[in-house]
């Protein structure tokens, strides 16, 4: 299939072809690690464009619903096919436009691969329900049905693989859709829609509008053809994603900010505590949803483990994800970058002591970019707002804590619960807290990220309203259940009142 795009020069997929933003309108997507580099311009959309998306994938639902799963499928394994062979050239173009060094952003590409696999499975499953009828000569079973358009908003953090958990699930279950990506990482999901393109997907089942939330986003939660809505982001945001779906009632997933917790009791093997407290607090320069931004440790190992683990962050090596031996990216842009000094400074203030970095990192070429020191605060109190609130950024609070109720008490202390982790040996505290942690991911002697596709992924309070992506709970917010009863009996029979007594 042809395509009509000038590298530099992006433009939307809506119908099948590639068209500019109808204003002609455009915005830049720089690197955040050189904001010097531009690596491409893309469409500022507005609410023209976004109906123009809404119109065809409208039009191209009657067909796309009946085509047969299995036959959705089909486009799916070749899409993973394409990712699969492009893996290195997406990966590298995702490292320029998001800053994440090369290995994660070859996971990040890895993931997208893994959900398409995943989903393109579910086209010979979906199963549903089959069940004895309570009358007799009747027939009774569940079955999984689409919804219609949908409207999806994705991240800059995960920008191929967290599109793919929405695209893969909406499509397989039937449904056509708009998406919008987030404006820092617009060049991934191109990527992503590019291999969609290549794989055969008929006009309009997907469609894809660049552009800024209150420009292009907003429009499509308006839009009175779009039926459901799956937004990834802030809080704050979802709050008023929330708001838009409600007057419609349209089906609404949100998946929102983490205060994610790892708890080291004093029986752990304290350097792999170490090592993946590292990992999950730095890793993606802590912008996960599922980053540790809290790290509990009991008073009996919290000498020797604040010690060495903030040793290990002073010693991380930042700079550009492409360059070898990195092992931290930059913050995705200025306005991140000054939340993470905002917090730092708030930290300092609440008297939580500053042990390891704490600063913009503006030597040499790093001046180019919005790079901040890997920072960890020690002897924090888990009411400080540095341990309250989400900062999305390579800043970790060490609370030192006395007893195994008293890490629980501080683990469920914040008004999000995404993701917790526990290490200890000893089995009686690891399965109290995957009992009473309150997160729908919860770890034992594992960091708090590295969600696998294929179980669900989302959590409870300020972090989602209910439903979950990945795995098969996907496919509960993509489709709706349909119940279907056949009776042939040929004659009138009353359900609860022909109990035949
Ligand atoms: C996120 O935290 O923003 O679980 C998504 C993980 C990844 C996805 C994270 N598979 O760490």
């Amino acid at each position: 299939m042809a395509t009509s795009f000038d590298p530099r020069t992006f433009k939307n997929f809506i119908n099948g072809d590639w068209v500019s933003a109808r204003s002609g309108k455009t915005f830049e997507n720089r690197n955040p690690a050189n904001r010097h580099e531009l690596v491409g311009h893309f469409p500022a959309s507005d609410a023209s464009d976004v109906d123009a998306a809404v119109d065809a994938a409208k039009a191209a639902y009657d067909k796309w619903r009946l085509t047969p799963a299995p036959r959705r499928a089909e486009i799916l394994y070749r899409v993973a096919q394409h990712l699969i062979a492009r893996k290195e050239d997406f990966a590298r173009a995702m490292t320029q436009e998001m800053g994440k060094v090369l290995d994660e952003t070859r996971g990040d590409v890895q993931e997208a691969i893994d959900m398409t696999y995943l989903m393109a499975g579910e086209g010979r499953r979906q199963f549903g329900v089959t069940t004895p009828s309570e009358l007799p000569s009747k027939f009774a079973m569940a079955v999984r049905a689409p919804i219609g358009v949908a409207g999806l908003i994705t991240p800059w953090n995960f920008p191929m693989a967290i599109p793919s958990w929405k695209i893969m699930p909406a499509l397989i279950c039937g449904n056509t859709m708009v998406l919008k990506p987030a404006e820092d990482t617009p060049l991934s999901t191109y990527h992503l829609t590019y291999a969609m393109q290549e794989a055969g997907l008929p006009p309009g089942v997907l469609n894809v509008v660049f552009g800024d939330g209150p420009g292009a986003g907003a429009p499509i939660l308006r839009h009175r053809d779009v039926h459901l809505v799956s937004f990834t982001g802030s809080t704050e945001v979802g709050r008023l994603v929330s708001e838009a779906c409600a007057p419609k009632f349209k089906k609404c997933h949100l998946e929102m900010g983490g205060k994610n917790i790892i708890v080291v009791m004093d029986d752990a093997n304290l350097d792999l505590a170490i090592e993946g407290a590292l990992w999950g607090a730095f890793g993606t320069t802590g912008q996960r949803c599922t980053a540790a931004s809290r790290i509990a440790v009991h008073k009996k190992v919290y000498g020797a483990f604040a010690e060495k683990f903030v040793e290990r962050a002073k010693a991380l090596k930042v700079g550009d994800g492409l360059i070898t031996g990195t092992q931290m990216g930059p913050c995705i842009n200025e306005q991140q970058l000054g939340t993470v000094m905002k917090y730092v400074e708030i930290g300092v203030k609440e008297g939580a002591k500053l042990a390891a970095g704490g600063h913009r990192l503006e030597k040499g070429a790093l001046a180019y970019g919005w790079f901040h020191e890997p920072t960890v605060f020690t002897d924090c109190d888990p009411k400080m707002r540095i341990c309250q609130e989400e900062i999305f950024g390579p800043v970790a609070s060490l609370i030192p804590f006395g007893s195994f109720d008293e890490a629980i008490a501080i683990a469920n202390g914040v008004n999000y619960g995404l993701s917790a982790s526990v290490y200890t040996h000893d089995v009686n505290h690891s399965f109290r807290a995957l009992r009473d942690l309150q997160t729908g991911i919860v770890y034992i002697n594992a960091p708090t990220i590295g969600a696998e596709v294929h179980l669900p992924f989302g959590g409870i309070k300020n972090t989602g309203n209910g439903h979950r992506e990945s795995g098969t709970a996907a496919l509960d917010f993509y489709s709706d259940w349909k119940t279907l009863y056949i009776d042939y009996s040929d004659k009138l029979q009353r359900a609860q009142i022909d109990t035949g007594e």
